[in-house]
């Protein structure tokens, strides 16, 4: 029995996620093993109880569930982000989750908003370090000024660049790494010293690196010259969003944040969770309770999930009835559409039996 902690959170995360379990039901149905523990975690939740993630919800999580299904966390009444911050940070953070996945293959030409450049001609994979960086959250304000400081261990960097180079061996693409280390000549020149010894072990995969900045240029000119492109944790999360934008928005990008069996941490602690699944988009208080949340993202997360899981006819299923709805025409109001959230998940199911 697989068990998936369903974390929807705040704003429209609730709204996404509730197009996104019927498809836990439908994977039920064919005889797939799975039970699911819907978590109330979230601003609602810390605003009433005062609690955000306890240490007993955290290690129910790491070790009697397999995988958790996340939708988003970000909420106007917490202004400082505590809750986000103690949740999902945690949860990445904890649970050795270091390797954020971030595909952006468009599915549709008229998604792509990059002038004349068809869908097929994009595939990227982002890998994202996902537990250091900036977001070690170290730092501090003083009436003076402010600090926040970067770490970058050679553990991390290593677990996430070996991930990277074997996803792109796998894939038969180009590697690129994101780094400023003209300017981050600390953290940026371990990534490039760990990145030059992988290039070794490596050879048949095409790497190189390039400065971030440069690299985003590059990628809005001739996004096809890219395959798998590794970053920090900031870096990694900029540049998601920009190929969030070349798949139609923020309403349809994905990820998947694993842990992975070479992280030597991870050797030690064989947590059972190991895989959470949230859309790349946030609570978008902006359209929250409008009903006109796109829950592509979110669907595609359970397409992510299922693959981790080992079930790949059916993650198949699932993207080929969301990729046929979309050709046919489904689209919310970010889509250029009339569809309302629930009437968007219906068409996104519809071609499963
Ligand atoms: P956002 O992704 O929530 O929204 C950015 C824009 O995209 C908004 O105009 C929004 O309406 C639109 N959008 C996002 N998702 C959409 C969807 N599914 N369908 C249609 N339109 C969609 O980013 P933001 O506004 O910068 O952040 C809002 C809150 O979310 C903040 O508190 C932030 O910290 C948080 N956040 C959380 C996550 C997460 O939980 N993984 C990710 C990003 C941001
Ligand atoms: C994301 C989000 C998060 C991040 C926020 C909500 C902490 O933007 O998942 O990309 O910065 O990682
Ligand atoms: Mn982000």
């Amino acid at each position: 029995m697989l068990r998936i902690a369903i974390i929807p959170g705040d704003g429209i995360g609730p709204e996404v996620m509730a197009e996104t379990t019927p498809l836990l039901e439908w994977v039920r149905t064919r005889g797939r093993q799975i039970e699911w523990e819907i978590f109330p975690h979230g601003a609602d939740h810390f605003l009433t109880t005062g609690e955000t993630l306890s240490n007993e919800t955290f290690i129910c999580i790491r070790d009697t569930f397999d995988a958790i299904l996340f939708g988003a966390v970000g909420d106007p009444r917490v202004p400082d982000g505590r809750h986000a911050e103690e949740i999902l940070l945690r949860l990445r953070k904890d649970l050795l989750l270091r390797v954020n996945q971030r595909p952006c293959a468009p599915i549709l030409d008229r998604h792509v908003p990059l002038k004349g450049v068809a869908a097929a001609k994009i595939h990227i994979e982002v890998f994202r370090e996902n537990t250091e960086g900036l977001y070690c959250l170290k730092g501090e304000s003083t009436q003076h000024g402010a600090t926040d400081f970067a770490i970058h261990t050679e553990a991390a960097v290593h677990c996430l660049l070996k991930a990277a180079f074997q996803r792109a061996e796998t894939l038969g693409m180009p590697l690129t790494l994101a780094h400023k280390a003209n300017v981050l000549k600390h953290g940026h020149g371990l990534w490039m010293r760990v990145f030059r010894g992988l290039q070794l072990e490596f050879p048949a995969v095409r790497s190189s690196a390039m400065h971030a900045d440069a690299l985003l240029c590059a990628l809005v000119e001739r996004p096809w010259d890219f395959g798998v492109i590794a970053a920090d944790n900031f870096i990694g999360d900029l540049i998601s969003d920009l190929l969030a934008a070349f798949q139609g928005g923020m309403g349809i990008a994905a990820s998947a944040n694993l842990a992975v069996k070479h992280d030597p941490a991870f050797a030690g602690h064989p947590f059972r969770c190991t895989g959470l699944f949230e859309p790349v988009h946030g609570s978008a208080p902006d359209i929250t309770g409008k009903g006109v949340a796109n829950p592509t993202g979110a669907m595609l997360c359970a397409v992510l999930m299922f693959r981790h899981l080992g079930w790949i006819k059916e993650a198949q299923d699932v993207e080929t009835s969301i990729k046929k709805a979309l050709q046919e025409g489904a689209a919310t109001r970010d889509l250029g559409g009339v569809l309302t959230t629930t009437e968007m998940g219906r068409a996104l199911r519809a071609g499963l039996h």
